[in-house]
């Protein structure tokens, strides 16, 4: 115990800095990942834009600096922050194109703070897609460590992306299915390869390079190849981890066994599973939106595993069309549920307009609708029996933690990965895979809570929960990854 606090006071002594991205998905984890520094003796900087800071009065224990996007002499950067989701690509380029010098400038000053404060800054930690602060960290000579937010297997996908792509799977990347996701299945057999010499594949064929995905599962990415900006940015992240000098994940070993191998063959250096850290930390002190807490007095009055819980993420939209699909779904199926309609959730519109009143109606008899809910403790309430998500990797990792089977349904990026491997992998949610007509809406609500398959998978999300809870205890393995990192980094 004494050498414990011992070596808690000594690492205070010790500054890490920390750079989210400036989105939901990104900033929940890296600001839990500060928390669990700071729990263990560090001094903790969180370098910002501010594109999307509100959360930093809820940790007054940090020290925040704003970064690249505040100087108002800098056209490119200072447009930023009035900037919608919609650029988020755009953000995302434009700050690694332009943001070394700022950033350069910046930690230089915090160099000299830290000097006469005797408390040495011993690394800067980034999010991946941060992949221009390499090279300001190598400048500075300055060891930079990588969080990567998504899942290992997400990520191994992204590594293969040039050899699909020689392949040909991107070749209809804009096929109408896969960009507004509403065409029925049977509408999939028009899908052609073109670039490849292979015979004509269709979407629901297995890639043989790849076995646990679908052809479809590449397309839903909506990356459209390696020289596309998208697959260029994931290049250039993957480049730049590997230059670093270690990565932290959000998962545990227990869920990606697999996947591990090979991310430890295809990344040089040292890799930190040290999750889920939201089980050390809640996201709602990071959160950009007001959580509305009357779910939870709302949940407190519905029977033990009755509710389905609805949310997409904080920048997924639905078509008007596909909204409308899943309100008849939804009254189909005949269950309660708690919806997350954020505003904006609607492309093109501010609010739920489209609701038609007898859906309000029922939403009085059985339902609830929120534009923001406090997830983690949502998903923790016992009358919460299914999850119907997006498969952003928080969202995906807190259902997990909670034991709460899912409904998959994937918008882009790594959310179709992490779509398919809940389903087919894990076998602990169904996937939507062929887009949102009511029948089959309803029809996946009732299988998964109140059908028999439901209690098959009730069983397997009950035993990786407690996975989960042995990972993250003594002799676990996120534990000793933890304890694994600390010593690396107190030892730069
Ligand atoms: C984005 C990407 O979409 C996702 O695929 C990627 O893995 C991370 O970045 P996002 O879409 O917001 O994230 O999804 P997700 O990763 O699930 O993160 C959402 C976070 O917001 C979760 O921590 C969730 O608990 C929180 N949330 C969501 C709330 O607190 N309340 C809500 O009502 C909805």
């Amino acid at each position: 115990m004494e050498n414990h606090i011992e070596r808690r006071s000594s690492c205070r002594r010790q500054r890490v800095v920390l750079f989210p991205m400036p989105f939901q998905g990104h900033i929940n984890p890296m600001l839990q990942l500060a928390n669990i520094l700071y729990s263990k003796g560090f001094s903790i900087t969180v370098i910002h834009t501010n594109f999307n800071s509100s959360y930093k009065s809820n940790y007054p224990h940090f020290t925040f600096r704003p970064v690249l996007d505040n100087d108002p002499k800098d056209n490119n950067l200072a447009k930023l922050a009035s900037k919608g989701i919609g650029d988020l690509l755009l953000g995302i380029m434009l700050l690694n194109q332009c943001g070394a010098d700022s950033l350069h400038r910046e930690l230089e000053q915090m160099f000299v703070a830290s000097k006469q404060q005797h408390e040495p800054i011993v690394c800067l930690i980034t999010d991946a897609l941060w992949y221009f602060t390499q090279s300001v960290a190598d400048s500075l000579k300055l060891p930079r460590i990588v969080l990567r937010t998504s899942s290992l297997f997400c990520v191994n996908v992204y590594a293969s992306i040039p050899l699909l792509d020689d392949q040909g799977y991107f070749n209809q990347a804009d096929s109408v299915f896969y960009e507004e996701n509403i065409m029925s299945p049977d509408d999939t057999s028009n899908f052609k390869k073109t670039k490849s010499s292979k015979p004509v594949l269709n979407l629901e064929e297995q890639v043989p390079e790849i076995p646990l995905l679908k052809v479809k599962d590449i397309i839903k990415m909506r990356i459209k190849g390696q020289e596309d900006p998208t697959g260029k940015l994931l290049a250039n992240m993957l480049k730049q981890t590997k230059a670093s000098s270690g990565v932290i994940w959000n998962s545990f070993t227990e869920l990606e066994e697999p996947e591990l191998k090979k991310i430890l063959q295809y990344f040089p250096v040292p890799c930190f599973l040290i999750g889920p850290f939201h089980k050390c930390f809640p996201a709602s002190s990071s959160s950009l939106f007001e959580p509305d807490r009357s779910s939870m007095s709302w949940l407190d009055h519905q029977s033990p595993s009755s509710v389905l819980y609805i949310s997409f993420g904080s920048t997924a939209q639905l078509e008007e069309q596909q909204f409308l699909e899943v309100v008849h779904g939804l009254a189909d199926s005949k269950q309660p549920f708690l919806w997350v309609m954020r505003p904006g959730f609607i492309k093109g519109l501010e609010g739920t307009e489209p609701l038609p009143k007898w859906f309000l109606d029922l939403v009085g008899e059985r339902g609830r609708i929120v534009k923001w809910a406090p997830q983690q403790e949502v998903l923790a309430h016992k009358a919460i029996g299914a999850f119907w998500t997006h498969n952003g990797w928080n969202s995906t990792l807190e259902s997990i933690c909670e034991g709460v089977p899912m409904i998959c349904s994937p918008f882009w990026g790594d959310q179709p990965l992490d779509a398919r491997y809940v389903s087919d992998v894990l076998k602990i949610g169904i996937y939507l895979e062929n887009g949102w007509a009511r029948e089959e809406i309803a029809s996946a609500i009732r299988r998964v809570m109140v059908e028999e398959e439901r209690d098959e998978i009730k069983k397997r999300t009950k035993c990786l929960k407690e996975k989960v809870n042995s990972s993250l205890s003594k002799g676990g393995s996120s534990y000793e990854s933890l304890e694994t990192l600390i010593g690396y980094i107190s030892s730069f």
